[in-house]
C-alpha cells in the first residue's frame, strides 16, 4: 500500500491563503482552474482506489515497499526516477534490474568507474543522467557518511542532477514526505482536469501546476498518490487517444466536460432552431476571467473539436533542433585469432556523450560536397592513427540519422576494411596525445559505452562491408590473390606494411 507519511506538511486551504493582489500574483487562479476541498477529497479517493486495483508491478515499487534500510530504499527509488526521466517504463525495467544487480547499494555504485556506469547506461540515452547518479552516490558515500539526504529540500540541495521533480519523487516514495511532483504526465493530467491551456513550460504556469500538485497530494499516502498521478498519465490520460471511459477522474475532469459540450454545441448548430447549449451552461462551465485568464487556452489557439480532451495541454512551441552533419568511419582489422575488430575512440570527459566511445568522427562545419567530406574523414583518420589514408580507401556506406534531445544529427558513414589494405605509410607513434583508442570485437562493441547512434552506424556498415569471413587469417592465406567481394583493394596479407603495424593487433602476452 505504499510507505505511510512520516512527516506531514500542513496544507493551506484556499481560504487560509493570503488573498494576493493581482500585482503580486498575475496568475491569481480562477476557481475554474482550482479544486474545492470536496473535489480534492474525491480526487484522492478515486485515484488511489484505481491505483490499488490497476497499478503496474514494477521492480522499484517492490523495493520501495519492502526494503527496510532507508538508504538502500531511497537509492533504489532514486535510480528508478533518474532512469524514468525521458524513458518509457517498458525500456527502463531491464536496465533497472541489471543496474541494481550490479550495484545494489550506494557503496557499490560509488566504487564503480565512470566507464562501467556508461556501459550499463548504454542505450538509455541522455548519458549525463547516469554520470550524475554516479557522482551523487560518491558524494553520499564520501561526504555524507553514506546517509541519503532525508527530505526533498536536502536532496535537491545536496545531490548533483537532482532537481525539484526527482527530489519530490524520492522523498515522497521512499520517506513518505507529503510533497507533490510534476512531470510530463502530471502536467497533462492537471491541465486536462482543470482546463489549463496556457503554455506549461512558462515559469508562471509551471509554478501554478506545482502549487496544485502540492495541494492535492494525499497526506496519508503521498508516494502512492504521486505515482498514481504519473501512472494515470502514462496509461489512461495519454497524449493521444486518452481512454476517458476508463478514467477514475472523469467526473472531475473539466476538459472532458468541455469536450462533451463543444461536441454537443457543434451538433446543435446543425439542427436549426435548437437552443445553443454552449451559451446556456457557460456560467458554470467556463473560466470566470474569460479573455484575460493567464491559464486558459489562448484565444489564438481555438478549440479543436477532433482533439477533444487532447486540446490540453497546449503544446509549447517546439524549439527547432540544430541540424548537424558528422562524418564517421568504421575501421575494421583482423584480430589475433582472425576475428574482426573495430577501432573506437573515447569522447572528451565533458559535453555531449562525455566519456563515451565512438568510431573516428568529425563534425562537418559546412555543407561539403562528397569529395570534401572524404577529405575531412581521411584527415581525421590520419589525426587519430598517425597514418595517411587516401580518399579511395574509405568506402561510403550511407547515412544514419539520430535525434538527440536538441540536435538532429546526420552521420555520413564510411568504412575502411584494413583486412584488404595495401599500404605503404610510415607509422607515427605518439604517446598520450589525443583521445584514448581501443579495438573491440563486435560483441565487445555491443557491450561498450557507445551511443545508440553509433550502434546505428555500425549496423549500416555491417551489411556493406565485405564479408569478414573472407578476411579471416585462415581463409586469407587461401585466397590471398582474390579480390574481396565487391572490393577493388588487393589483399597482401603476408607483407606487413607500416600502417598495418598500427592496425595490427598487439601480440597476446
Ligand atoms: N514516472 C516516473 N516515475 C514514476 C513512477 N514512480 N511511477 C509511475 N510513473 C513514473
Amino acid at each position: 500500500m505504499g510507505r505511510p507519511a512520516v512527516r506531514s506538511v500542513k496544507r493551506k486551504t484556499p481560504k487560509e491563503e493570503k488573498s494576493p493582489t493581482n500585482k503580486e500574483c498575475p496568475l491569481k487562479p480562477s476557481l475554474y482552474h482550482s479544486f474545492t476541498s470536496l473535489e480534492m477529497g474525491a480526487l484522492r479517493k478515486h485515484l488511489l482506489a484505481w491505483y490499488d486495483k490497476s497499478k503496474r508491478d514494477l521492480p522499484w515499487r517492490t523495493l520501495a515497499n519492502t526494503e527496510p534500510d532507508v538508504n538502500r530504499r531511497s537509492y533504489a527509488v532514486w535510480v528508478s526516477e533518474v532512469m524514468l526521466q525521458q524513458t518509457q517504463v517498458a525500456t527502463v525495467i531491464d536496465y533497472y534490474n541489471k543496474w541494481m544487480k550490479t550495484w545494489p547499494t550506494l557503496q557499490d555504485l560509488a566504487q564503480a568507474s565512470l566507464e562501467e556506469v556508461n556501459e550499463k547506461w548504454s542505450g538509455l540515452g541522455y548519458y549525463s543522467r547516469g554520470r550524475r547518479l554516479h557522482e551523487g552516490a560518491k558524494k553520499v558515500v564520501l561526504e555524507l557518511k553514506g546517509q541519503m539526504p532525508r527530505s526533498a529540500e536536502e536532496l535537491q540541495k545536496l545531490l548533483p542532477g537532482v532537481g525539484r521533480y526527482t527530489a519530490g519523487a524520492v522523498a515522497s516514495i521512499s520517506y513518505g514526505q507529503v510533497t507533490g511532483v510534476v512531470d510530463g504526465n502530471v502536467i497533462r493530467v492537471l491541465c486536462r482536469l482543470r482546463c489549463i491551456g496556457a503554455d506549461s513550460s512558462t515559469p508562471a504556469v509551471s509554478d501554478r501546476l506545482w502549487e496544485l500538485a502540492n495541494e492535492l497530494v494525499d497526506s496519508e499516502r503521498p508516494g502512492d498518490f504521486n505515482q498514481a498521478m504519473m501512472e494515470l498519465g502514462a496509461t489512461v490520460c495519454t497524449p493521444k487517444k486518452p481512454q476517458c471511459t476508463d478514467c477514475p477522474l472523469q467526473s472531475l475532469c473539466r476538459a472532458y466536460k468541455k469536450a462533451e459540450m463543444e461536441s454537443a454545441s457543434a451538433a446543435n448548430k446543425l439542427l436549426k432552431g435548437k437552443p445553443n447549449l454552449k451559451a446556456e451552461i457557460r456560467d458554470i462551465e467556463e473560466c470566470d476571467a474569460p479573455g484575460s485568464c493567464a491559464l486558459c487556452l489562448p484565444s489564438s489557439d481555438p478549440w479543436d473539436i477532433a482533439l477533444g480532451v487532447a486540446n490540453f495541454p497546449r503544446k509549447p512551441a517546439k524549439k527547432a533542433s540544430r541540424m548537424e552533419r558528422t562524418v564517421t568511419c568504421v575501421c575494421r582489422r583482423l584480430g589475433e585469432d582472425g576475428e574482426p575488430e573495430y577501432l573506437l575512440l573515447q569522447r572528451p570527459s565533458s559535453g555531449l556523450l562525455a566519456g563515451m566511445w565512438e568510431f573516428p568522427s568529425m563534425l562537418l562545419e559546412k555543407d561539403h560536397a562528397e569529395k570534401d567530406r572524404r577529405h575531412v574523414m581521411c584527415r581525421r583518420l590520419q589525426e587519430v592513427t598517425g597514418h595517411v589514408v587516401s580518399l579511395k580507401e574509405i568506402q561510403y556506406a550511407g547515412e544514419a540519422i539520430h535525434i538527440f534531445s536538441h540536435i538532429h544529427q546526420t552521420y555520413v558513414v564510411y568504412f575502411l576494411s584494413l583486412c584488404h589494405r595495401k599500404a605503404d605509410i610510415s607509422v607515427k607513434e605518439e604517446e598520450g596525445e589525443g583521445p584514448a583508442t581501443r579495438w573491440v570485437t563486435k560483441k565487445q562493441f555491443q557491450a561498450s559505452a557507445v551511443s545508440t547512434a553509433m550502434k546505428k552506424v555500425f549496423k549500416l556498415c555491417e551489411n556493406k562491408m565485405p564479408d569478414s569471413s573472407n578476411t579471416s587469417r585462415k581463409r586469407k592465406r587461401d585466397t590471398a590473390d582474390l579480390p574481396p567481394p565487391g572490393g577493388r583493394i588487393k589483399t597482401e596479407p603476408e607483407k606487413q606494411t607500416s600502417i598495418q603495424m598500427f592496425f595490427k593487433p598487439a601480440a597476446k602476452k
